[in-house]
């Protein structure tokens, strides 16, 4: 099969199953399918509507086999910047859309699809979420998050200069084509921060944890019928357990279990003491606490547990199959108190998806060792 019949195959697949989905006759599938057969033979490649990007967005969400908020696939918001050409109008959409989707605490799931990929002029975003802090290797260990240094550095090398702190908002980097990349700070008013703070514990506020409100994963490619926009960022809201199981407990990351256990007044010299654990619930349930008191949307992992199992129903009662991964889908605390721990889950790729691309940007630095205990304000 050539280019052009692969490329058609994937349209007809997704046009039929997007128009069936939102009731459209048959004859307005069998005359759209036409037109798209006609434009891949005039133009190599064909345009979606607003209705079936707007519905294939949604799709790639229902299908997102390692995210467990699907139940809400249909609430997305979804904006269409295909008409933007040049890196600065594409920043202005971004911020418009972190200050959408923040909407001061209100999440709105949200995705911005800018122009799709075609022939030396794709669109990336190098940044791994909209959103992130810098991570600098320093002679005293790392400041800021472990996970960006390489970025970090790559945005020093373009002429960004960070403060220092372990809370530096990274700028966006955005590319087109083979243009040098550019880069634009993100305002500090369009960041929500939520400072992280213990209902009980009175000097876990001492530790100065805080986390951004909003995670906008922006490096994964949307492909609907054929198509790939290989810049779409979009955002749902936190989990608790990414941030309280994952982004500060993680040793290569902000590693702060040690800290707050011995905080805690735990045994840290015997693993039997399960220090970490509990430190880990502790860690979590301030997570839970302070997006709460900040006003921001959070689920914690009971909750979205309950809410898959709803999606897995409505799936049923549609008469979807219902594809999953149970690596990801489990929560990294407490797995086995959850309904999906005890299932099984099929992990075929079903699209429209979001896929993994590679890394744009090639590295440019040894990696640093990461220092076991990092130091912390
Ligand atoms: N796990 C990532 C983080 O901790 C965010 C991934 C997307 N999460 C979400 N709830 N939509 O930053």
């Amino acid at each position: 099969m050539n280019h052009h019949e692969q490329l058609y195959k994937e349209a007809a697949a997704f046009i039929v199953t997007c128009y069936e989905e939102l009731d459209m006759s048959s004859d307005a599938i069998n005359r759209r399918l036409v037109e798209i057969k006609q434009q891949i033979e005039e133009n190599g490649t064909y345009t979606h509507t607003s209705e079936e990007l707007e519905h294939g967005a949604k799709m790639a969400w229902r299908n997102s086999n390692r995210c467990i908020g699907r139940l809400f696939w249909q609430s997305l918001q979804v904006f269409d910047a295909r008409g933007l050409k040049q890196e600065d109008e594409i920043a202005q959409a971004i911020v418009d859309h972190i200050e959408y989707a923040t909407n001061a605490g209100k999440i709105r799931p949200s995705i911005t699809v800018f122009r799709p990929e075609e022939s030396g002029r794709e669109v990336r975003i190098w940044n791994h979420q909209l959103v992130r802090y810098a991570g600098y290797a320093t002679e005293h260990g790392i400041v800021g998050d472990p996970i960006s240094i390489e970025l970090t550095s790559i945005c020093q090398e373009l002429g960004w200069k960070g403060a220092g702190t372990h809370y530096d908002i990274l700028p966006l980097v955005i590319r087109i084509g083979d243009q040098p990349p550019k880069w634009f700070p993100i305002p500090e008013e369009a960041v929500l921060r939520v400072p992280i703070e213990h209902p009980e514990y009175e000097w876990f506020a001492d530790l100065h944890l805080q986390w951004y409100a909003v995670p906008f994963v922006s490096d994964m490619c949307l492909e609907i019928g054929g198509i790939r926009y290989t810049a779409a960022p979009f955002n749902g809201w936190y989990m608790e357990t990414e941030i309280g199981a994952r982004n500060f407990a993680d040793e290569q990351r902000y590693n702060m279990l040690p800290r707050i256990a011995s905080l805690m007044s735990l045994n840290t010299s015997t693993n039997t003491s399960l220090w970490k654990d509990k430190a880990l619930i502790e860690l979590n349930i301030a997570v839970l606490h302070s997006f709460k008191k900040a006003g921001v949307s959070i689920v914690d992992h009971h909750t979205a547990a309950d809410q898959f199992n709803r999606f897995e129903q409505a799936e049923e009662a549609k008469g979807r199959e219902l594809t999953g991964d149970w690596t990801w889908l489990i929560p990294p605390v407490s797995p086995a108190t959850t309904h999906i721990f005890h299932k099984h889950y099929n992990n075929e790729l079903v699209k429209p998806n979001y896929l993994k691309q590679d890394v744009p940007y090639t590295s440019t630095q040894p990696k640093p060792i990461p220092l076991k205990c990092p130091v912390h304000h």
